[in-house]
């Protein structure tokens, strides 16, 4: 599986609208708040990126008492979140073999970025062991296996077949996260509608998202050109795309 070069996408990565437009307040956090009272939470925002999810959070709880983590393979992407994030303990780390003690965390969030993960049983091992117990871990994703006919794999084909052997399947999931004991939870949101292609034209341009500095630059030239004919063409033009989102909720036991 190739890997992601955060370094090279960093400066652009929040130049993506629908990466700050769909940042939500985590409900399942306040589900977690609301049922374990505590004087003090530990939260870890693993592979935090640019700080997005901890800063929409950090501002939404504001009157918890709540020690926010946020750990990172990137620098680049760290240097980011620590420009606006002040109140938060940073580590520079990868996720399968991390630097916290047994049972530091009441909760983990990891959005985005499970199919970046090498070795993707020594993080879930790795989690396990630094969640406390009845900590709550929850994974969130793009679903690629409900999405055959998003817009990506419809321009830059290429890139469904490396995603392949980037993303777990929703049945893997829940298999490797049930043998470590954890109570496991999983929704899928899905979407299907037309889009204008138009719309999307500048976010193939920008090539923050992954999958799209992974492909052959031929591949990604070609299908950048092939989306800009089809506007030039008929400004108007759509397309059939789907859209899927999971949400896998892991309780400790
Ligand atoms: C698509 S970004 C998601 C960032 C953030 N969670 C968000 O939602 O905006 C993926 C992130 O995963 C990080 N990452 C990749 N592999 C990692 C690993 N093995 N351990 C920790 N972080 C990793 C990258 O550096 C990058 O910041």
């Amino acid at each position: 599986m190739k890997i992601t070069d955060y370094s090279k996408i960093a400066d652009k990565y929040e130049n993506n609208q629908y990466r700050l437009d769909e940042i939500q307040v985590d409900n399942d956090l306040k589900e977690y708040f609301d049922n374990h009272p505590k004087s003090m939470y530990q939260v870890l925002d693993l592979a935090c990126g640019t700080g997005l999810y901890l800063d929409h959070q950090i501002k939404y709880f504001d009157k918890r008492n709540i020690c926010w983590h946020g750990l990172d393979a990137s620098e680049d992407m760290l240097i980011k979140a620590m420009s606006k994030l002040k109140n938060v303990s940073f580590v520079h780390g990868q996720a399968e073999n991390m630097r916290y003690e047994n049972e530091s965390f009441d909760y983990i969030s990891n959005n985005y970025a499970f199919h970046h993960f090498l070795n993707k049983e020594a993080a879930l091992d790795e989690i396990y062991r630094v969640l406390k117990k009845n900590g709550v871990y929850k994974l969130h994703n793009i679903a690629i296996h409900d999405m055959k006919k998003w817009w990506i794999y419809h321009y830059f084909p290429t890139a469904y077949y490396e995603d392949l052997k980037r993303f777990w399947e929703k049945g893997v999931l829940f298999n490797e996260l049930s043998r470590r004991e954890f109570i496991v939870d999983i929704q899928v949101k899905y979407r299907l509608g037309k889009i204008k292609v138009s719309d999307y034209v500048g976010y193939a341009e920008n090539r923050d998202i992954s999958i799209l500095t992974l492909i052959d630059d031929h591949d990604y030239q070609e299908g950048l050109e092939k989306m800009r004919y089809d506007v030039k063409h008929d400004p108007q033009t759509t397309i059939v795309n789907d859209f899927a989102e999971i949400f896998v909720v892991s309780k400790k036991g």
